[in-house]
């Protein structure tokens, strides 16, 4: 089995590139929990493709400003905008600072989310409600605010074909069950089937609800799965195409999925995961 790790080395992030076609330009996306790993990279990626961007985060606001360099490289316009996604009213206050600064949002990425894991025996109600309130709560805040919002604006023809997109970050973890993260694997489990009952529901306002569920990806969360041979090894046990993932290739799914080159895509999880979800204990025929 070949060691991508060590044969290659870390690789590189992208290094900025402005692409010429900026397929989301004039819109403008929310991306939540954006001061670092898959979140930050979703917002240089959508900053990238034409959008001006709302940061989000609620805590470590230098991290913030740093993105927002980032979203900046290419000419987007950005922001910073403190917020505990899990508080309706700070979530309605975000939501109101963002249309007083840019008119409208089109593009809503509810990423924001967090691990508190224990053996299932030990696990705390905090730690319960705290998981839970993030990723699942804060999500469905989110997404709320983007519906109103998407339904009282409708489509605007010039920039875009649907009303409005919201892209929930999951899991691989939506499918998998996950042993020590009950937590963590309820949350996303639920945003799973939250994410298709809201498309459903807004599909005939023309606004587009999807999730990516990302596998393991090269960010803070995990860094215990992958910063060491040993355990970068042993993680590979669980992923077909031998190679974790890089942050920026969850970007490039988000500016594609909020893109109208996937308007007709709406209910769906795309699995950004190396074949993670393939049952990889099959791998040599069972
Ligand atoms: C978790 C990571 C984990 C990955 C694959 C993600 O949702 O946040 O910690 O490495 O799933 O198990």
């Amino acid at each position: 089995m070949k060691d991508y790790y060590s044969e290659q080395g870390i690789p590189e992030a992208d290094a900025p590139n402005c692409p010429l076609v900026k397929s989301l330009a004039g819109q403008t996306a929310l991306v939540t929990g954006a001061n670092s790993g898959i979140g930050k990279a979703i917002a240089v990626a959508l900053g990238h493709a034409g959008a001006n961007v709302v940061v989000n985060y609620v805590s470590r606001e230098e991290e913030a400003y740093r993105t927002l360099d980032e979203v900046r490289h290419c000419g987007a316009k950005a922001i910073a905008c403190r917020a505990d996604v899990s508080r309706e009213d700070e979530v309605k206050q975000m939501f109101r600072t963002m249309l007083s600064e840019f008119g409208t949002v089109d593009i809503v990425v509810n990423n924001a989310g967090l691990q508190k894991d224990a053996p299932f025996d030990e696990l705390s109600v905090e730690a319960w409600d705290l998981v839970l309130n993030v990723n699942l709560r804060g999500q469905f805040l989110c997404a709320r605010e983007a519906v109103r919002e998407f339904k009282r604006r409708g489509v605007r023809r010039n920039v875009s074909c649907s009303a409005g997109k919201i892209l929930c970050v999951s899991s691989v973890h939506d499918v998998i069950p996950w042993a020590g993260h009950v937590n963590y694997a309820a949350s996303k489990g639920g945003v799973a089937m939250m994410m298709k009952s809201i498309a459903q529901e807004v599909a005939p306002y023309r606004i587009r609800v999807n999730s990516i569920s990302p596998g393991a990806v090269r960010t803070p969360i995990n860094e215990s799965a992958w910063n060491n041979r040993e355990a970068y090894n042993s993680l590979m046990t669980l992923i077909p195409y031998k190679r974790i993932g890089e942050p920026s290739e969850i970007g490039r799914a988000a500016v594609w999925l909020a893109s109208d080159d996937s308007d007709y895509i709406t209910g769906a999880t795309i699995y950004v995961d190396g074949g993670m979800t393939l049952y990889p204990g099959f791998e040599t025929g069972g």
